[in-house]
């Protein structure tokens, strides 16, 4: 048997992504918690989704909201406390829920004790937990940094004369995995975890763990690219087999890697059933889709098309088809929304591409991932003022561009598409005041169109609602394996407006049609036999004389089907 078809529970399951600060506040202070995700566990469990990973809970002073820990063992204080995590863990257990937490560790905040003692000389116990370069070296060679306004991932500390070294902002130092005392607190941190029942983890850039620390200039192939650099580091399988020996394998766990800088070519080393690394992972070929050459954040100047998103989505299958394990997503607290970026959310078009999406993830192989709102079909909300935004990605990007005396307003042009922030909106609940959310200020603004029907209330007690159709996708995905386990085959790959494929797992065979187009297209199937075909799930009322004798159809703006053949 091929190793990608042995049944898994994380093969099987549909994910739920939650960004705490953003999904339930039960204390009006604009922020959501724990015991707000507690309140709406019913509602997750009514979607019929299996798993829910949640964004950093921990103690964190925010820099980056949440993904710069200060306490890997304690839960931040806006969040609650861990008698409130331990009843969330149970409250999820009861109703058949698993949890998945965020495990972020190629770096920490500056404010945890390691960094704190770290930085008070160089002697220190923890001086060696993090990546130091002595002055009286010279300039440390050049680094790239997210969220750097100078984009330098060195920073210089007067007290002990030398740089420390940051990937990502300033107050997010990078671990050093080289010494075997960081690995092994790690390790021990996790495991923490997973005896209190968590049942995985999603692993923050994990590829970027392993450094090569003699600090090399960059070598010539990566061409100026720090991130491929970044994710090549020299240890990096055999942290991650480490890892998994010491702690993984034991537990009946589920793990999913953030492969930033991951191509192909490199998968199965991570997810090779064989090797003992990682379950799967979150690739990032579709976020460079519409984005510049070579730009993580700048929106490209033409139109991605749909060739290219078929051609990413399928090269991908390709990897996973006899071993190893992908996973699905459209969108997470780093892109915007899906139905704004990979479907139109105009009201024309706006509840056929939000459910042709739906359609999409839940019919291809490989677990699919959704961000809470996604079910309901949350928007982009497309900040016109800087002020409105909260990210440091944004901030810092924006400062930069002022010190450099650049185009503010293409800059925010491009984060009305681009930011982060698109995603991080309050969840919409209902038509109360800030969609229900929070009965203070919401950090974040509410994305207004909650008065406009994009509300979880207004679309519970609507059959036809965006909602109802996710549930009955999540059903017809459980009730047909082949749409879990079967093979992926690409049909009208040429075709600049339908998606096309079928799904086949022994005598089960499924045709999927997806239209991505704002216009009526036909099309025409004759290699496929439509004697006993069925349509399991369509998003629009007229749809039964789709299939006709010569297999010919037309297909509404954005329409999705599903036909079983046989
Ligand atoms: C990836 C996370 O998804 C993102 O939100 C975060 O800013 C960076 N890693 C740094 O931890």
């Amino acid at each position: 048997m091929k190793k990608s078809l042995e049944r898994q529970w994380w093969k099987e399951g549909i994910v739920y992504q939650i960004y705490p600060r953003s999904f339930q506040d039960t204390t009006g202070d604009g922020v959501g918690d724990i015991r707000g995700i507690i309140q709406r566990l019913d509602y997750i469990k009514n979607l019929g989704v299996d798993i829910i990973w949640l964004n950093p809970i921990y103690k964190s002073p925010n820099d980056d909201n949440g993904y710069d820990i200060s306490d890997y063992q304690n839960i931040m204080e806006e969040f609650g406390t861990m008698e409130d995590f331990d009843l969330m863990l149970s409250e999820m257990k009861k109703l058949g829920l698993r949890m998945v937490m965020d495990l972020v560790v190629n770096h920490c905040s500056d404010e945890h004790q390691w960094f704190v003692e770290s930085k008070k000389s160089r002697e220190n116990p923890y001086r060696d937990y993090f990546h130091w370069w002595p002055a009286e070296n010279g300039t440390p060679p050049e680094r790239w940094s997210f969220f750097d306004v100078a984009s330098n991932a060195w920073k210089y500390e007067k007290e002990t004369d030398a740089y420390y070294l940051h990937y990502f902002s300033q107050k997010q130092p990078d671990l050093k995995w080289e010494n075997p005392k960081v690995r092994q607190e790690i390790y021990d941190m996790m495991t923490f975890w997973f005896d209190k029942g968590i049942d995985g983890f999603r692993m923050d850039v994990i590829p970027f763990i392993s450094k090569d620390i003699s600090f090399p200039e960059l070598p010539k192939e990566y061409n100026g690219e720090f991130i491929p650099y970044y994710a090549n580091g020299p240890k990096l399988h055999e942290y991650l087999r480490e890892m998994n020996q010491k702690v993984l394998s034991k537990y009946d766990i589920m793990t999913v890697g953030e492969a930033i800088g991951v191509s192909v070519d490199r998968a199965l080393d991570f997810v090779d059933d064989d090797r003992k690394e990682l379950n799967m992972f979150f690739h990032f070929d579709l976020l460079a889709l519409d984005r510049e050459e070579g730009e993580t954040f700048k929106m490209r100047s033409d139109q991605w098309k749909l060739t290219e998103f078929k051609e990413i989505h399928s090269k991908w299958d390709a990897v996973f088809a006899e071993k190893g394990w992908g996973s699905m997503f459209l969108n997470n607290h780093d892109f915007p929304r899906s139905v704004s970026r990979w479907g139109n959310d105009s009201t024309a078009h706006w509840y056929n591409s939000a459910t042709m999406l739906h359609t999409f993830l839940l019919s291809m192989k490989g677990t699919p991932y959704f961000y809470y709102g996604e079910e309901i079909g949350m928007t982009n909300v497309r900040f016109n003022n800087i002020e409105d935004y909260k990210d440091i990605n944004t901030i810092n990007r924006y400062k930069s561009i002022v010190d450099n005396g650049g185009d503010v307003k293409a800059f925010i042009e491009n984060e009305k598409d681009a930011s982060r922030d698109n995603a991080r909106t309050p969840m919409q609940w209902s038509v109360a005041a800030n969609a229900g959310f929070t009965t203070g200020k919401p950090w974040i603004k509410v994305n207004e169109n909650y008065k406009e029907g994009i509300n979880v209330d207004s679309q519970i007690s609507d059959k036809s609602s965006v909602l109802n159709y996710f549930r009955r996708m999540v059903d017809v995905r459980k009730q047909n394996l082949v749409l879990i386990y079967g093979d992926y085959q690409l049909l009208l790959k040429d075709n600049e407006e339908i998606y096309a494929y079928t799904r086949t797992l022994d005598e089960d065979r499924c045709l999927v049609l997806l239209s991505f187009s704002t216009k009526k297209i036909s099309i025409t199937l004759d290699e496929l036999n439509f004697e006993t075909a069925k349509l399991l799930i369509s998003n629009d009322e007229d749809h039964a004389v789709r299939v006709k004798k010569d297999a010919v159809f037309s297909i509404k703006p954005y329409q999705a089907m599903i036909y079983k053949l046989s």
